[in-house]
């Protein structure tokens, strides 16, 4: 039903423009014929030939138009449906909690944020039976639910990874909460926050926007908040709306299916649950959504992990400020048939630079570049000078998707790349 109205769409596009050029040809012959009555046969033929090709060009891209409009329709009919489909589903926000009481930052953003307090339940898990962090979520009554992670059991750990406890613990909680979420309380989707987390203005518009894009394209397996690059001086603050694919599992702030804890839960690591599904077997080649700018920045200096990683890196991530309207945006270029044609064509149609040129401001043209990287060395001395994340994950660099890590800089984006003939990621890379 669908195909025949976009056919006849189409059709009458086309007529009405034939229409058009044919009035205008007409008036043209006849202007020329009253301008030089004495014109040569050859003279109108050669006009009409090369109005006709004229006419030829204008068409294929008249076509070319008309067909990523009813694309992008499609996409936003089909969007439409997914949110009148979805206008019951709930999406809940599953957040972790320990000992910290800081986590009240974390429920407050959330709560300030929230649009619909039916659509996004919050429900608070916590581990570690820690009572002032009970007592603070406990103040915030009925806003929130609050579950509590029963086995408080000591963990057995091997001898050199005493000192890694913590994430145990953590894994072993993320285990049971999902469950609860998925199993229990039977949602079909979460978006997991950490209470080190605090979140943007936008941050629930964006997940509910995304959310078709995680149902509909099996290639995508999150849609997360952060971006491991997004300092203030490596993005761009004029395009909040912007978001990429991403091979690299950026957590932090993050939302999954339930499809998706059906095929992990069985398998669920006792440890460093966040890099086991960086392992290829457990990605299986699927990407997450990322911002250009974080919708989720961490406070957390103090946790399982040193701080060191907090104030090097973590602390400087920008949050962003400006309320983007995602779920009216046509979100269709994120799916991967669309991206990796039109994404991945972009990035490689830019002008190959130098790092040096780009670092010490010698390029004279504007617009996006390109940089290469060949061996593993060269990624990490290009990264290190700009500031950005240097380390590999199962091979994948921060933020890469086909090896491609793109960011802003000095006004301008900038595609780091991997070589000409790239088979895909080296796992020994580290
Ligand atoms: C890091 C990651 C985090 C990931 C964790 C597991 C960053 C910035 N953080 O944790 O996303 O989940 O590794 O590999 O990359 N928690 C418990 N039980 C505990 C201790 C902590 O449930 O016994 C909870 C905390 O409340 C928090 C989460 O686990 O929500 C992470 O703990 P945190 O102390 O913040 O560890 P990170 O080093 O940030
Ligand atoms: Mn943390």
């Amino acid at each position: 039903m669908r195909l025949k109205r976009t056919i006849l769409i189409l059709g009458i596009i086309l007529l009405a423009w034939w229409s058009i050029i044919y009035v205008f040809l007409i008036n043209n012959l006849t202007y020329n014929r009253n301008k030089d009555s004495t014109g040569s046969i050859d003279g109108q033929l050669m006009t009409l030939e090369n109005g006709l090709e004229e006419q030829f060009v204008m068409n294929k891209a008249l076509i070319s138009e008309a067909q990523q409009f009813l694309e992008n329709k499609k996409y936003m009919e089909n969007s439409k449906n997914n949110f009148l489909g979805l206008q019951n589903i709930q999406i809940p926000v599953l957040v972790f909690a320990c000992n910290r009481i800081t986590v009240t930052r974390c429920l407050d953003k959330l709560l300030q944020y929230r649009t619909d307090e039916n659509r996004f339940p919050i429900i608070v898990s916590q581990d570690c039976d820690h009572e002032e962090t009970t007592d603070a979520i406990k103040k915030y009554s009925s806003q929130i639910t609050l579950i509590q992670q029963p086995d408080q059991s000591d963990i057995q750990v091997p001898p050199k990874e005493k000192k890694f406890k913590g994430y145990f613990k953590i894994a072993r909680h993320y285990g049971w909460a999902l469950n609860q979420m998925f199993f229990h309380f039977n949602y079909s989707s979460v978006i997991i926050v950490e209470d080190d987390l605090e979140v943007a203005p936008d941050f629930f518009e964006y997940f509910l926007a995304t959310y078709p894009l995680l149902l509909k394209d099996e290639s995508l397996w999150c849609i997360s908040a952060w971006n491991d690059n997004g300092k203030q001086d490596l993005i761009n603050l004029d395009r909040p709306d912007l978001l990429y694919r991403t091979d690299f599992f950026p957590g932090l702030g993050w939302m999954l299916t339930r499809k998706l804890w059906l095929e992990l839960y069985t398998k669920w690591p006792i440890s460093y649950w966040d890099d086991w599904m960086r392992d290829p077997s457990q990605r299986r080649d699927r990407s997450c959504i990322r911002p250009e700018i974080s919708r989720t920045r961490t406070f957390g200096k103090i946790g399982v992990s040193n701080g060191m990683f907090f104030e090097k890196h973590l602390k400087y991530i920008t949050l962003n400020e400006q309320n983007v309207p995602f779920i009216k945006l046509n979100l269709s270029y994120l799916l991967k048939e669309n991206y990796d044609r039109e994404f991945v064509k972009n990035v490689y149609k830019c002008p190959l630079v130098d790092y040096e040129d780009l670092y010490y401001n010698k390029i004279a043209f504007q617009g996006p570049v390109r940089m290469m990287y060949e061996k593993m060395s060269e990624y990490k001395l290009i990264t290190k000078k700009f500031g950005l994340m240097d380390d590999f994950k199962s091979g994948v660099p921060r933020t890469a998707y086909k090896g491609i890590v793109t960011f802003h800089y000095r006004g301008r984006t900038v595609h780091l790349t991997p070589y000409l003939g790239w088979k895909g990621y080296d796992v020994s890379w580290s």
